[in-house]
């Protein structure tokens, strides 16, 4: 794993996912308030610099159940806002979970099956929660688990609650996400995570166990994983000096 300790983790991001954007590569989208900086600052490239997104295609990492499309807290809609609509990706590519489907076992199958049917992802961009889930995987998830309906914790629907006008009963309590085996299969996972909030979820990340009580923990086996932090959500972390030193050190890497 590569863990890259800095001020400004959205140009770091960005600058990843602009190399997979520029090859027309899959790129696997998140949403919350971790990735907004980074997507601004894809926008920016879009508008100012030529970066284009119209050889890319797109699967959103999960879905609230029970929420319209067209819901301003659906992440059907989230990710057009903030990031798709302002930049010339085909929306007809942007695909998500389908939250409104009446039979979520069969939508999360059918979600894995458009996955694998449009080759893989290529890039992954995952955010943390606070309770070290990675997609809406919380605590205790099969770490070879597919795309499927799952319960919010109760400190997701916390969180999540300032989305909703501070209403934690608005907060849905079911999901589609895609599993951690599904997220595992993709070519590259780079996982941002800022501030002191997720400092506990991260260490448990990269220097705990690979334990299904730290979803993020999975990230361990994956042969080609980023984490990109900014100092407080490093602050927790014993091996430091080695992951700057390893850093300032690479190898260079041939293609993707
Ligand atoms: C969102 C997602 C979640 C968030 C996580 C962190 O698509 O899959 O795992 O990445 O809940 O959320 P923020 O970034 O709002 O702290």
């Amino acid at each position: 794993m590569e863990i890259v300790i800095t001020d400004r983790p959205e140009v770091i991001a960005a600058d990843i996912i602009e190399s997979y954007a520029r090859a027309g590569k899959t790129l696997g989208l998140a949403t919350g308030s971790t990735p907004v900086k980074t997507y601004q600052e894809l926008i920016r490239r879009h508008r100012e610099e030529g970066l284009s997104f119209a050889e890319c295609r797109a699967f959103l990492l999960d879905e609230y159940v029970g929420l319209p499309r067209e819901h301003e807290q659906s992440y059907y809609r989230t990710i057009r806002r903030e990031f798709t609509d302002a930049v010339d990706i085909d929306d007809a590519l942007v695909a998500s979970p389908d939250g409104t489907s009446t039979d979520p076992l069969t939508a999360g199958a059918s979600y894995d099956a458009a996955i694998r049917n449009a080759g893989g992802i290529d890039l992954q961009l995952l955010g943390i929660g606070s309770d070290g889930h990675i997609g809406f995987n919380e605590p205790g998830s099969s770490l070879a688990s597919r795309t499927r309906l799952k319960t919010l914790h109760p400190q997701t629907i916390r969180d999540n609650a300032r989305f909703f006008d501070g209403d934690e009963d608005q907060v849905p309590r079911h999901v589609l996400t895609q599993g951690l085996g599904t997220i595992l299969e993709a070519g590259h996972l780079l996982l941002i995570a800022t501030g002191a909030g997720k400092q506990e979820a991260v260490t448990a990340l990269v220097e705990g166990p690979v334990a299904a009580w730290c979803p993020a923990s999975v990230l361990q086996l994956h042969p080609h994983a980023t984490v990109v932090l900014d100092a407080a959500a490093a602050a927790g972390l014993k091996n430091r000096e080695y992951y700057r030193f390893a850093l300032a050190n690479k190898p260079a890497r041939q293609g993707f």
